[in-house]
Protein backbone atom coordinates (compact mmCIF):
# COMPACT_ATOMS: atom_id res chain seq x y z
CA UNK A 1 0.00 0.00 0.00
CA UNK A 2 1.26 3.28 -1.23
CA UNK A 3 2.28 5.41 2.42
CA UNK A 4 1.14 9.23 2.02
CA UNK A 5 1.38 11.78 4.46
CA UNK A 6 -0.47 15.64 3.62
CA UNK A 7 0.40 18.20 5.77
CA UNK A 8 -1.95 20.86 6.66
CA UNK A 9 -4.92 18.13 5.77
CA UNK A 10 -7.25 18.71 8.08
CA UNK A 11 -9.87 21.19 5.70
CA UNK A 12 -9.65 22.57 2.77
CA UNK A 13 -7.53 21.45 -0.46
CA UNK A 14 -5.49 19.27 1.96
CA UNK A 15 -8.53 17.65 3.57
CA UNK A 16 -9.98 16.73 -0.07
CA UNK A 17 -6.94 15.60 -1.33
CA UNK A 18 -6.81 13.09 1.68
CA UNK A 19 -10.12 12.20 0.58
CA UNK A 20 -9.13 11.22 -3.12
CA UNK A 21 -5.84 9.46 -2.00
CA UNK A 22 -7.53 6.99 -0.01
CA UNK A 23 -10.12 6.51 -2.18
CA UNK A 24 -6.98 5.47 -4.77
CA UNK A 25 -6.00 2.44 -2.06
CA UNK A 26 -3.34 4.93 -0.05
CA UNK A 27 -2.72 4.43 3.41
CA UNK A 28 -3.08 8.15 4.05
CA UNK A 29 -1.71 10.18 7.05
CA UNK A 30 -3.20 13.69 8.23
CA UNK A 31 -0.46 15.74 9.39
CA UNK A 32 -2.35 18.59 10.94
CA UNK A 33 -1.04 21.34 13.93
CA UNK A 34 -3.95 21.04 16.10
CA UNK A 35 -4.28 17.10 17.46
CA UNK A 36 -8.33 17.86 17.87
CA UNK A 37 -9.26 19.36 14.37
CA UNK A 38 -6.37 16.47 12.78
CA UNK A 39 -8.14 13.66 14.72
CA UNK A 40 -11.43 15.01 13.82
CA UNK A 41 -10.75 15.19 10.23
CA UNK A 42 -8.93 11.58 10.03
CA UNK A 43 -11.83 10.11 11.47
CA UNK A 44 -13.81 11.14 9.04
CA UNK A 45 -12.13 10.45 6.39
CA UNK A 46 -10.77 6.85 7.89
CA UNK A 47 -7.06 7.98 7.76
CA UNK A 48 -4.57 7.66 10.07
CA UNK A 49 -3.54 11.29 12.32
CA UNK A 50 -0.12 12.79 13.28
CA UNK A 51 0.35 15.77 14.72
CA UNK A 52 2.58 18.46 12.53
CA UNK A 53 3.18 22.17 12.96
CA UNK A 54 5.60 22.55 10.17
CA UNK A 55 7.02 25.24 11.57
CA UNK A 56 8.37 23.63 14.55
CA UNK A 57 11.43 21.31 13.99
CA UNK A 58 10.46 19.21 16.87
CA UNK A 59 6.94 18.45 16.03
CA UNK A 60 8.28 17.82 12.16
CA UNK A 61 10.86 15.14 13.91
CA UNK A 62 7.99 13.44 15.83
CA UNK A 63 5.69 13.14 13.30
CA UNK A 64 7.86 11.88 10.73
CA UNK A 65 9.25 9.19 13.43
CA UNK A 66 5.46 8.15 14.10
CA UNK A 67 5.47 7.14 10.55
CA UNK A 68 8.31 5.78 10.15
CA UNK A 69 7.32 3.22 13.24
CA UNK A 70 4.40 2.57 11.58
CA UNK A 71 4.91 2.21 8.31
CA UNK A 72 8.57 1.97 7.89
CA UNK A 73 8.89 4.31 4.89
CA UNK A 74 7.11 7.31 3.04
CA UNK A 75 6.18 6.56 -0.72
CA UNK A 76 4.35 10.26 -1.06
CA UNK A 77 4.63 13.21 0.74
CA UNK A 78 2.34 16.36 -0.05
CA UNK A 79 3.55 19.74 1.21
CA UNK A 80 -0.07 21.19 1.44
CA UNK A 81 -0.02 23.54 4.33
CA UNK A 82 0.18 26.96 3.84
CA UNK A 83 -0.74 30.37 5.30
CA UNK A 84 -2.42 33.80 3.22
CA UNK A 85 -1.59 37.08 4.79
CA UNK A 86 -2.10 40.01 3.51
CA UNK A 87 -0.34 42.56 5.63
CA UNK A 88 3.33 43.19 4.83
CA UNK A 89 5.75 44.00 7.57
CA UNK A 90 8.18 42.12 9.31
CA UNK A 91 6.36 39.55 11.85
CA UNK A 92 4.21 38.57 8.83
CA UNK A 93 6.99 37.89 6.49
CA UNK A 94 8.63 35.55 9.29
CA UNK A 95 5.66 34.10 9.49
CA UNK A 96 4.78 33.61 5.64
CA UNK A 97 7.98 32.21 5.17
CA UNK A 98 8.11 30.31 7.99
CA UNK A 99 5.12 28.02 7.22
CA UNK A 100 5.33 28.38 3.34
CA UNK A 101 9.28 27.93 2.59
CA UNK A 102 10.87 26.94 5.76
CA UNK A 103 8.34 24.05 6.31
CA UNK A 104 8.97 22.89 3.37
CA UNK A 105 13.14 22.25 4.19
CA UNK A 106 11.86 21.07 7.36
CA UNK A 107 9.28 18.44 6.29
CA UNK A 108 11.67 17.53 3.36
CA UNK A 109 15.07 16.82 5.51
CA UNK A 110 12.98 14.64 8.14
CA UNK A 111 11.20 12.58 5.35
CA UNK A 112 14.35 11.68 3.06
CA UNK A 113 15.64 8.45 5.31
CA UNK A 114 11.94 7.35 4.38
CA UNK A 115 11.80 8.16 1.01
CA UNK A 116 14.30 6.80 0.34
CA UNK A 117 13.03 3.23 1.62
CA UNK A 118 10.27 4.13 -1.06
CA UNK A 119 10.37 1.83 -4.67
CA UNK A 120 8.67 5.02 -5.82
CA UNK A 121 8.82 8.32 -3.65
CA UNK A 122 7.23 10.96 -5.01
CA UNK A 123 7.17 14.49 -3.39
CA UNK A 124 4.62 17.37 -4.35
CA UNK A 125 4.47 20.73 -3.36
CA UNK A 126 0.82 22.85 -3.03
CA UNK A 127 2.71 26.09 -4.31
CA UNK A 128 0.82 28.78 -6.07
CA UNK A 129 1.03 30.81 -9.16
CA UNK A 130 1.48 33.68 -7.20
CA UNK A 131 4.80 32.68 -6.92
CA UNK A 132 5.17 32.52 -10.88
CA UNK A 133 7.94 35.39 -11.79
CA UNK A 134 6.33 34.77 -15.26
CA UNK A 135 2.55 35.00 -14.26
CA UNK A 136 2.78 38.27 -11.91
CA UNK A 137 4.99 40.19 -14.88
CA UNK A 138 2.38 39.12 -17.15
CA UNK A 139 -0.85 41.70 -17.26
CA UNK A 140 -2.93 39.12 -18.94
CA UNK A 141 -2.94 36.67 -15.59
CA UNK A 142 -4.81 37.47 -13.18
CA UNK A 143 -1.72 37.10 -10.86
CA UNK A 144 -0.76 40.21 -11.68
CA UNK A 145 -2.56 42.69 -9.76
CA UNK A 146 -2.78 40.30 -7.10
CA UNK A 147 -1.58 42.50 -3.48
CA UNK A 148 -0.21 39.56 -2.08
CA UNK A 149 3.71 39.92 -1.84
CA UNK A 150 4.47 37.88 1.13
CA UNK A 151 2.64 34.64 0.17
CA UNK A 152 4.06 35.82 -3.83
CA UNK A 153 7.14 35.38 -2.45
CA UNK A 154 6.87 32.53 0.34
CA UNK A 155 5.29 30.58 -2.82
CA UNK A 156 8.20 31.75 -5.02
CA UNK A 157 11.00 30.24 -2.31
CA UNK A 158 8.63 27.06 -1.93
CA UNK A 159 8.53 26.47 -6.27
CA UNK A 160 12.06 26.99 -5.53
CA UNK A 161 13.05 24.71 -3.10
CA UNK A 162 10.92 21.92 -4.98
CA UNK A 163 13.37 22.27 -8.18
CA UNK A 164 16.44 22.70 -6.02
CA UNK A 165 15.50 19.23 -4.21
CA UNK A 166 14.55 17.74 -7.27
CA UNK A 167 18.05 18.52 -8.76
CA UNK A 168 19.62 17.13 -5.67
CA UNK A 169 17.48 13.96 -5.43
CA UNK A 170 17.45 12.18 -8.97
CA UNK A 171 16.37 9.17 -7.58
CA UNK A 172 13.13 11.48 -5.79
CA UNK A 173 10.42 12.64 -7.82
CA UNK A 174 9.93 16.93 -6.56
CA UNK A 175 7.16 18.65 -8.71
CA UNK A 176 5.13 21.73 -7.17
CA UNK A 177 1.38 23.03 -8.25
CA UNK A 178 -0.89 25.46 -9.03
CA UNK A 179 -4.18 23.73 -7.64
CA UNK A 180 -6.64 26.04 -8.82
CA UNK A 181 -8.25 29.57 -7.52
CA UNK A 182 -10.45 27.81 -4.41
CA UNK A 183 -13.18 28.40 -1.88
CA UNK A 184 -11.28 27.70 1.17
CA UNK A 185 -11.05 29.79 4.40
CA UNK A 186 -7.67 30.78 3.08
CA UNK A 187 -9.63 32.87 0.21
CA UNK A 188 -12.86 33.37 2.22
CA UNK A 189 -12.15 36.82 2.36
CA UNK A 190 -11.90 37.30 -1.44
CA UNK A 191 -15.41 35.44 -2.10
CA UNK A 192 -13.84 33.23 -4.65
CA UNK A 193 -12.95 29.93 -6.01
CA UNK A 194 -14.26 26.18 -7.04
CA UNK A 195 -14.67 23.32 -4.75
CA UNK A 196 -11.90 22.03 -2.80
CA UNK A 197 -12.39 18.97 -4.27
CA UNK A 198 -11.71 19.82 -7.80
CA UNK A 199 -8.54 21.01 -7.13
CA UNK A 200 -7.42 18.55 -4.70
CA UNK A 201 -7.89 16.43 -8.05
CA UNK A 202 -4.96 18.65 -9.39
CA UNK A 203 -3.07 17.48 -6.29
CA UNK A 204 -4.02 13.87 -6.50
CA UNK A 205 -2.52 13.73 -10.11
CA UNK A 206 1.30 14.43 -9.31
CA UNK A 207 0.61 12.73 -6.21
CA UNK A 208 -0.25 9.55 -8.09
CA UNK A 209 2.37 9.95 -11.10
CA UNK A 210 4.23 6.99 -11.74
CA UNK A 211 8.06 6.50 -11.41
CA UNK A 212 8.53 7.68 -15.24
CA UNK A 213 7.09 10.86 -14.50
CA UNK A 214 8.62 14.12 -14.70
CA UNK A 215 10.52 15.91 -11.64
CA UNK A 216 11.16 19.85 -11.06
CA UNK A 217 8.35 21.11 -12.66
CA UNK A 218 5.41 23.80 -11.73
CA UNK A 219 2.14 22.35 -13.12
CA UNK A 220 -1.51 23.49 -12.91
CA UNK A 221 -4.03 21.18 -14.53
CA UNK A 222 -3.63 22.03 -17.93
CA UNK A 223 0.00 21.04 -17.90
CA UNK A 224 3.68 22.82 -17.22
CA UNK A 225 3.48 26.37 -15.52
CA UNK A 226 6.60 28.81 -16.51
CA UNK A 227 8.23 29.76 -13.40
N1 LIG B 1 -7.29 28.29 -1.98
C1 LIG B 1 -6.65 28.66 -3.09
O1 LIG B 1 -7.22 29.33 -3.99
C2 LIG B 1 -5.20 28.27 -3.28
C3 LIG B 1 -4.57 28.65 -4.48
C4 LIG B 1 -3.25 28.30 -4.68
C5 LIG B 1 -2.57 27.59 -3.71
N2 LIG B 1 -3.21 27.24 -2.54
C6 LIG B 1 -2.45 26.50 -1.53
O2 LIG B 1 -3.16 25.33 -1.19
C7 LIG B 1 -2.75 24.90 0.13
C8 LIG B 1 -3.99 24.57 0.94
O3 LIG B 1 -4.71 25.79 1.14
P1 LIG B 1 -6.30 25.86 1.30
O4 LIG B 1 -6.80 26.80 0.27
O5 LIG B 1 -6.86 24.49 1.41
O6 LIG B 1 -6.39 26.64 2.70
P2 LIG B 1 -6.98 26.25 4.14
O7 LIG B 1 -8.34 25.63 4.03
O8 LIG B 1 -6.78 27.48 4.96
O9 LIG B 1 -5.99 25.09 4.63
C9 LIG B 1 -4.68 25.37 5.03
C10 LIG B 1 -4.20 24.21 5.87
O10 LIG B 1 -2.84 24.47 6.27
C11 LIG B 1 -2.78 24.25 7.66
N3 LIG B 1 -1.66 24.96 8.30
C12 LIG B 1 -1.44 26.29 8.39
N4 LIG B 1 -0.33 26.52 9.09
C13 LIG B 1 0.17 25.31 9.46
C14 LIG B 1 1.29 24.87 10.20
N5 LIG B 1 2.14 25.75 10.76
N6 LIG B 1 1.51 23.55 10.35
C15 LIG B 1 0.65 22.64 9.82
N7 LIG B 1 -0.46 22.99 9.13
C16 LIG B 1 -0.68 24.31 8.95
C17 LIG B 1 -4.12 24.67 8.20
O11 LIG B 1 -4.32 24.17 9.51
P3 LIG B 1 -5.27 24.92 10.60
O12 LIG B 1 -6.66 24.42 10.37
O13 LIG B 1 -4.68 24.48 11.89
O14 LIG B 1 -5.14 26.40 10.36
C18 LIG B 1 -5.01 24.03 7.16
O15 LIG B 1 -5.18 22.65 7.43
C19 LIG B 1 -1.91 26.04 0.69
O16 LIG B 1 -0.53 25.74 0.58
C20 LIG B 1 -2.27 27.21 -0.22
O17 LIG B 1 -1.26 28.19 -0.26
C21 LIG B 1 -4.50 27.56 -2.32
Amino acid sequence: MTVTLITGANKGIGFETARLLLAAGHDVWIGARDAGRGAKAAAELGARFVQLDVTDDASVAAALATVDAEAGRLDVLVHNAGILDTNLDGPTALRSFDTNAVGIVRVTEAALPLLRRSESPNVVTVSSSAGSFWAVTNPERPEFGLPIALYAASKAAATMLTVQYAKAHPGIRFNALEPGTTATDMTASFGIGRTPAESAAVVARLATLGADGPTGTLQDENGTLPF
